[in-house]
């Protein structure tokens, strides 16, 4: 059983002389993620949802080691992220709308520059991008440029990718942003082939639709801060999610 348990995570930001004009402040650090604790577990999809700028991909940078925290860690089955990044990022996947595919590049060459940069073996590496590339219906277009995929596809084969090294947590920063229908239905497939695969699955979105359809348990976070963190069953109660959430906010903002 694998578990991440992320224990008071805190990041702030300088804000520049320029940003604080705009926006009319005088503080010269903005707080992005206010102490943020959760846990999560392997076979399971746990959803991080909040508005813009609630802290959401400040959080998963920081999960994904991309960032250090202020304070606080994310220990991963009991190892920290901040005292042991680089083995933490050999046991996980990370995905951002931030990280942007070589046009010119091909999955095919994709996959294998990022199987060696991950110390795979050649055969483990051909046999993971059979068995990848069929499972998500990427061979079809596996020597096609990166530049001639749609959207979706490439958001496919860069989820494929970020998954090459069998890790065993998943993280993904708002992975259907952008998405038409069918594209966004196939990451959300992806994102359960996951979960049945046994990963601990952490994701990031606005959308609710995508925690409803494919979250175990869902954290609102709002100005850094999660207000609610709940099963899904508990958190919906027969209700959409949208509106229990939209209950939440008002009485959050009201009594503010
Ligand atoms: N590198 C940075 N420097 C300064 N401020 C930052 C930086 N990164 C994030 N922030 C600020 O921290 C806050 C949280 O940002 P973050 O990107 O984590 O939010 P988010 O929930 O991912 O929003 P969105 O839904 O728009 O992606 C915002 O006010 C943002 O402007
Ligand atoms: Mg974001």
């Amino acid at each position: 059983m694998e578990t991440l348990n992320v224990q008071n995570l805190v990041k702030s930001f300088p804000i520049s002389e320029k940003q604080r004009k705009t926006l009319g402040t005088s503080e010269k650090r903005k707080i992005a993620v206010n102490g943020i604790s959760f846990t999560a577990k392997s076979g399971e999809v746990f959803g991080l949802i909040g508005p813009n700028g609630a802290g959401k991909t400040t959080t998963m940078r920081m999960l994904a080691t991309l960032i250090k925290p202020d304070s606080g860690d994310a220990l991963y089955n009991s190892i920290s992220a901040v005292s042991s990044p680089e083995l933490i990022r050999s046991q996980l996947a990370f995905l951002t709308t931030d990280l942007k595919p070589d046009m010119k590049s091909t999955p095919d060459l994709m996959f294998d520059f990022f199987a060696e940069l991950y110390h795979l073996p050649s055969d483990t590496a051909a046999s993971r991008k059979k068995e990848l590339f069929t499972e998500f219906g990427i061979d079809k277009f596996s020597r096609t440029q990166i530049a001639k995929l749609s959207q979706g596809q490439r958001q496919k084969v860069s989820l494929v990718i970020s998954v090459l090294h069998d890790p065993k947590f998943v993280i993904l920063d708002e992975p259907t942003n952008g998405l038409d229908i069918i594209a966004a239905r196939e990451v959300r497939e992806f994102i359960l082939n996951m979960k049945a695969a046994g990963k601990c699955v952490i994701i990031s979105t606005h959308l609710f639709d995508l925690v409803e359809k494919v979250c175990d348990r869902a954290a609102m976070i709002m100005d850094g801060r999660i207000v609610v963190n709940d099963t899904l069953d508990n958190l919906m109660q027969g209700r959409p999610l949208e509106d229990a959430f939209y209950d939440i906010y008002t009485h959050i903002k009201g009594v503010e």
